[in-house]
């Protein structure tokens, strides 16, 4: 199988939480490489532009406040079947049904407060991944 690419971000729970470390230990492990990676604080229009297939859900204004409470880490990953991947490593949206082993198992704290995003088909990544990283980035 190909090589792919996946968008990934470390929420603001985790980085504030001290967790960075440990979950891009969790990704290396996991067979990752990773293309590109910086921090970054979200602004409000990039929120919601980034989650508005989620603008009518009535947890929307609550995960935008959450998303820019503090610095993020985005990233780039890249490996076999990497979006279904991270899916698999990063856990269930509510930790309360991550497996273990996961990251959300690991280290979320709610199902709002989950410590990672992962795109989830290879057309949101198509999408994700140049919303913040320009191609030079990406080289
Ligand atoms: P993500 O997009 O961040 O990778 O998460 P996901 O696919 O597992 O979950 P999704 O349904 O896309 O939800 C996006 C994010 O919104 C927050 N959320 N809060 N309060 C709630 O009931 C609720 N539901 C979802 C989470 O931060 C979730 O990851
Ligand atoms: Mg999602």
């Amino acid at each position: 199988m190909a090589l792919e690419r996946t968008f990934g971000i470390i929420k603001p729970d985790a980085v504030k939480n001290g967790n960075t470390g440990a979950i891009l230990a969790m990704i290396e492990e996991s067979g990752f490489r990773t293309v590109a990676l910086k921090t970054h604080r979200i602004a409000k229009h990039e929120a919601e532009a980034f989650y508005a297939i989620h603008k009518e859900r009535p947890f929307f204004s609550g995960l935008v406040t959450f998303m820019t409470e503090g610095p993020v880490v985005v990233m780039v990953l890249e490996r076999e079947n990497a979006i279904a991947k991270w899916r698999e490593v990063m856990g269930a949206t509510n930790p309360a049904n991550a497996a273990d082993g996961t990251i959300r198992k690991r280290f979320a704290e709610n199902i709002e407060r989950n410590s990672v995003h992962g795109s989830d088909a290879p057309e949101t990544a198509a999408v994700e991944i140049p919303f913040f990283f320009s191609t030079a980035e990406l080289l």
